[in-house]
């Protein structure tokens, strides 16, 4: 049965003090069965993450990875670095990584395949912009999203694979799109999923939804059949605010 997942991108925020304090509030919250509550903290803040989320059942990931093995890539990070540190998870993909740093489904493509081969799992972020969506462009480009970074990969791997649907549009703008639209779309990549592998493997894959998740819209959201949860930005870093949008699950 696929998992419900809460989990917190901290984005360029919080220093290490910072984040060992906020993992330690989080770490006391009671889980419903069947539920992960991962956090993202930047590279610098890594170790202090993992130590403060030791024999809790809060998970440490990271924002971003590069693709190649080792090398002359100032400012990078390998995926033999964060195993090395204990790091299971990234998050690849994100639309700031996307539109700011210029990060392709090519490129994408490259960096899960890297991941995969160091055996950690990929929370991989997409979504259409705000011009998309009135285009009415947005199903075309979410499936060409998906297509082009993930469907040449293996079914034996997606059970290393989450989606995180993040339309951009409602990223940090306090728009966030209706439960009916959320589900909407996520309905239709599960579909996508289904017709390029298989239904079977569809049903098992989390899909989270992120963009302006709040505790007061988090448990419509979650409700909706295909929405397995959220990726989370401004309000996971406020400890009562995450919390409530961890409640959102039960
Ligand atoms: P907000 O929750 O701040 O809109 O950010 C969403 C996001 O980008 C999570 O990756």
């Amino acid at each position: 049965m696929r998992k419900n997942i809460v989990a917190g991108n901290w984005k360029m925020n919080l220093n290490a003090e910072q984040t060992r304090a906020l993992i330690s509030e989080l770490a006391s919250v009671q889980l419903p069965e069947n539920t992960r509550v991962l956090v993202a903290p930047p590279f610098v803040n890594l170790s202090a993450a993992l130590e403060a989320a030791a024999h809790s059942s809060v998970e440490v990931m990271a924002q971003n990875m590069h693709q190649a093995e080792s090398g002359a890539y100032t400012g990078e990070v390998s995926a033999s670095m964060l195993t090395h540190l204990g790091v299971k998870t990234v998050v690849l993909g994100h639309s700031e990584r996307r539109s700011y740093f210029g990060e392709t489904d090519a490129l994408l493509a490259q960096k899960v395949q890297t991941a995969l081969n160091h055996h950690m799992e990929v929370v991989f972020c997409f979504g259409e912009e705000l011009a998309e969506r009135e285009n009415n462009t947005h199903f075309e480009v979410v499936a060409s999203q998906l297509k082009n970074a993930l469907f040449a990969l293996p079914a034996s791997t997606w059970s290393s694979i989450v989606l995180a649907y993040e339309p951009v549009w409602a990223i940090g703008t306090g728009l966030t799109a209706s439960s009916a639209q959320a589900q909407e779309m996520h309905a239709f990549i599960r579909q996508t999923i289904a017709e390029a592998y298989s239904a079977s493997l569809a049903q098992e894959v989390s899909i989270l939804y992120g963009g302006s998740v709040k505790a007061n819209n988090a448990a419509e959201l979650f409700g909706q059949p295909d929405v397995d949860g959220g990726l989370i930005g401004g309000a996971s870093l406020v400890a009562a605010d995450f919390k409530g949008i961890i409640d959102g699950l039960r």
